[in-house]
């Protein structure tokens, strides 16, 4: 930084104002602004400086009749560069007016000016809608975040916590900080583990989520547990996934599980009123797992548009089209959606949204385009008789210009693969406002599912999870079939948040384990002391935690959950800034009696 202008004082040159906040009432005042130089036109006899805060920006000029001096320290700033300047406040002729900025009815004409710091300059370009790779954004995250975008995203994540944390204070619930260092516990995702110096060969687990302690918080008696929080996962990162996010956990005793859901229906309300002005229709709507699978092909549907799936088995039963015919007796689905109005659709066309059916699983896809009297151009009609043919159309409310797409397979498949046509045409017919927003909940979840590879039955959501009373008898002669007591708030088909009605009882929790296969050992050996606490008086109780930053991810319309956290990590679970994770010395794994493979 040797050529650099050298850093000078702050001392008698404090803000008196922010840059972003000042209006034409401060029109002939003298103010001190402190900030950073967003953008510098030089004019030749006069010099333009943007001067940017984290309240926005406002227009400095630098004159040499109004302030020679500042004008010739204006001419060694640069872009980031921190100035101070002192200089009054005047109100921009009508031609010079821009409307784009909330400060565009006034400028500021410097009498003074310190460089209270050089900037070298900056790998890209400070500014909103950048097109800057993101690897570059993340290595300098300092620089990204000072960008107004990703600011607005960090205030917006302040208001919703500070909003909810109000909330629940109002509503008698008690903050509770439980163990970082903690044993596993079994949410699905592998464990991010941290050796024991004082305990060879042992190791903590990073909680996935507060789980057993708020339900210990309950046996405690505490009745109302909130906590915004830290949980750590190691799966396979996505857009809307990181491998430490925030949750609002929530716990209650002396609870149905309609009160929690008119309890979260209140918090989410309030939520989009205050912070987003947007009122949400009260009750949100309640659709069973089994419904939304078979309407929308999804745990989590997108209700923001119709588009539903639509059984076209019945019609099919003894189609002359062999693949309809055999799915069907093989226990499988045939389904389809109509996708309006794009019946003109190339081959090409219709080959790619078969191959995007296939990553999601599917054989194929079979399609129709709807023509005028009986006309029709097809994958499968040659094969089946005109009156099937006419009953698959009547079913997908079929019209000329239609194309409708069929897919044949087992029902996970056909749900999987369809559901993603449906997210695709919903997006493509633009059947709905991208910023609008829709709460649901999906209620009623399977308790148990068979993990093929580990060749027995697994919690869908954890083994904490009560059943539904009708179905507890067959929790262990018909597992599959039992329904879980457990709901799952949707916003614009993300999974916001999951919980349920809990076991409360030592013999249902034990029976529980033995669904899953674990003897009684090895069940007490992992929660006995769940197991033990359940005998001293515990509460029927029951929670639900959502994901904060896929909350602030969707109410600040972003993409992805990167932009709502301040040092997130990469897809590969890396830091680029840091560099985490990093080797550490031989003498570090020496002292935790670790000793590294070769690989
Ligand atoms: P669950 O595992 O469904 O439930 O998690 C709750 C919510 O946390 C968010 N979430 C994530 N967000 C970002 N990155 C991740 N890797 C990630 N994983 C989950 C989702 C999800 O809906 N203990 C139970 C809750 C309960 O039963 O009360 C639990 O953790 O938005």
């Amino acid at each position: 930084m040797a050529d650099l202008p050298a850093a000078e004082s702050l001392h008698g040159m404090k803000r008196t104002h922010p840059c972003g906040n000042l209006t034409e009432a401060e029109a002939g005042r003298e103010v001190i602004l402190n900030g950073w130089v967003s953008r510098r036109r030089d004019l030749g006899g006069v010099i333009f400086v943007d001067l940017r805060d984290r309240s926005g920006v406002v227009q400095v000029v630098f004159h040499p009749e109004v302030g020679p001096e500042a004008f010739s320290r204006a001419d060694q700033a640069r872009t980031e560069y921190v100035l101070a300047v002192r200089g009054e406040v005047r109100r921009r002729q009508p031609n010079t007016v821009n409307p784009n900025i909330a400060t565009g009815s006034i400028e500021v004409y410097a009498r003074e000016v310190r460089i209270l710091n050089p900037a070298k300059t900056p790998p890209f370009y400070i500014a909103d809608n950048v097109d800057v790779d993101e690897l570059v954004r993340l290595k300098h995250r300092y620089l990204d975040l000072r960008r107004p975008e990703m600011q607005r995203n960090l205030v917006l994540r302040h208001r919703i916590t500070k909003h909810v944390r109000d909330f629940f204070d109002r509503n008698a619930f008690v903050e509770v900080e439980t163990p970082m260092l903690t044993k596993s516990t079994p949410e699905g995702a592998r464990d991010y583990l941290v050796p024991s110096r004082v305990n060879p060969g042992r190791f903590y687990a990073l909680p996935q989520s507060p789980q057993l302690f708020k339900q210990l918080l309950m046996v405690a008696g505490l009745e109302r547990y909130v906590q915004i929080v830290r949980c750590f996962r190691d799966e396979d990162l996505r857009a809307d996934r990181q491998p430490e996010f925030t949750q609002i956990d929530v716990e209650m005793s002396f609870i149905e599980r309609d009160d929690v859901l008119s309890l979260m229906e209140d918090l989410m309300s309030g939520l989009f009123r205050e912070v987003l002005g947007v009122e949400m229709a009260r009750p949100f709507p309640r659709l069973t797992y089994a419904e939304a699978m078979a309407r929308y092909g999804s745990d989590k549907p997108d209700l923001r548009f119709g588009l539903e799936l639509v059984d076209l088995s019945p019609a099919v039963v003894e189609s002359g089209f062999k693949v309809f015919a055999q799915t069907l007796a093989a226990g499988g689905q045939v389904k389809g959606i109509n996708a309006k109005g794009c019946g003109a659709y190339s081959r090409k066309e219709i080959d790619e949204l078969t191959n995007l059916a296939q990553t999601f699983g599917a054989r194929g896809v079979a399609w129709l385009s709807v023509g005028e009297g009986g006309e029709h151009r097809s994958s499968f009609a040659k094969f089946c008789a005109p009156a099937e043919v006419e009953q698959i159309i009547a079913r997908l409310e079929g019209q000329p210009g239609d194309l409708l797409l069929l897919i044949a397979d087992q029902p996970k498949v056909v749900a999987e693969a369809l559901g993603h046509l449906r997210l695709e045409f919903g997006r493509r017919l633009n059947l709905y406002d991208p910023n609008s927003f829709h709460l649901s909940w999906v209620v009623d979840f399977p308790l148990l599912e068979f993990d093929a590879e580990e060749k027995r039955w697994v919690a869908v959501h954890h083994p904490f999870t009560s059943p539904l009373p009708e179905d507890r008898e067959k929790l262990l002669t018909d597992p599959g079939s039992v329904r879980a007591n457990a709901y799952d708030m949707v916003l614009n088909g993300v999974e916001l948040g999951g919980g349920s009605i809990r076991i409360h009882q030592r013999q249902l929790q034990e029976q529980m384990f033995q669904a899953l296969g674990f003897t009684p050992e090895e069940a007490y050996a992992k929660f006995g002391f769940l197991l033990d606490a359940f005998e001293y008086g515990t509460p029927p109780h029951g929670g639900i935690a959502f994901g904060l930053d896929r909350m602030v991810m969707l109410m600040a319309g972003r993409q992805s959950i990167r932009d709502v956290i301040a040092f997130p990590k990469t897809a590969r679970a890396t830091d680029l800034m840091t560099e985490a994770p990093s080797q550490v010395a031989g003498r570090q794994l020496d002292e935790l009696s670790i000793q590294v493979k070769k690989s």
